[in-house]
């Protein structure tokens, strides 16, 4: 009985695990390649040179302000621009990101 359990549920629930690991490696994958755009203004050091900092954020608040712009309740038109094009995948796969990179800035 304990064979069997062993057995059907271990595996399942290791491949679980490293399919969940896969998808958030995937997503920083996806997003470093989206974010060749942003670190033209934003720095991947996490400095401010009069342009916010946005390493080492929450995801959800990362991509509420994404959202934000894009739905311009959040008034910039560099960043409205920047994000019109973005959907939900995009958002959250920046977000995973700039989430692994520099400081935490927010
Ligand atoms: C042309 C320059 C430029 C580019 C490109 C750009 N941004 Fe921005 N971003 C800004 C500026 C300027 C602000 C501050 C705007 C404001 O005051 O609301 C900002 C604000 C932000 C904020 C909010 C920061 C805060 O502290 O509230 C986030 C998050 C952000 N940008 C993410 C991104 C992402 C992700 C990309 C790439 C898809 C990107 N930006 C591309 C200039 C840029």
């Amino acid at each position: 009985m304990i064979e069997m359990f062993v057995r059907i549920f271990v595996p399942a629930s290791v491949v679980l695990v490293l399919v969940q690991a896969a998808a958030i490696a995937d997503d920083t994958e996806y997003g470093e390649y989206l974010s060749a755009e942003c670190v033209t203004c934003h720095q991947l050091s996490g400095a401010d040179d009069g342009i916010p900092p946005i390493t080492g954020w929450d995801i959800a608040s990362f991509v509420a302000v994404l959202k934000s712009y894009k739905q311009k309740e959040r008034d910039n038109p560099a960043m409205q621009l920047v994000t019109s094009n973005l959907g939900d995948e995009e958002m959250n796969a920046l977000a995973a990101y700039f989430a692994s990179q520099g400081p935490v800035t927010k």
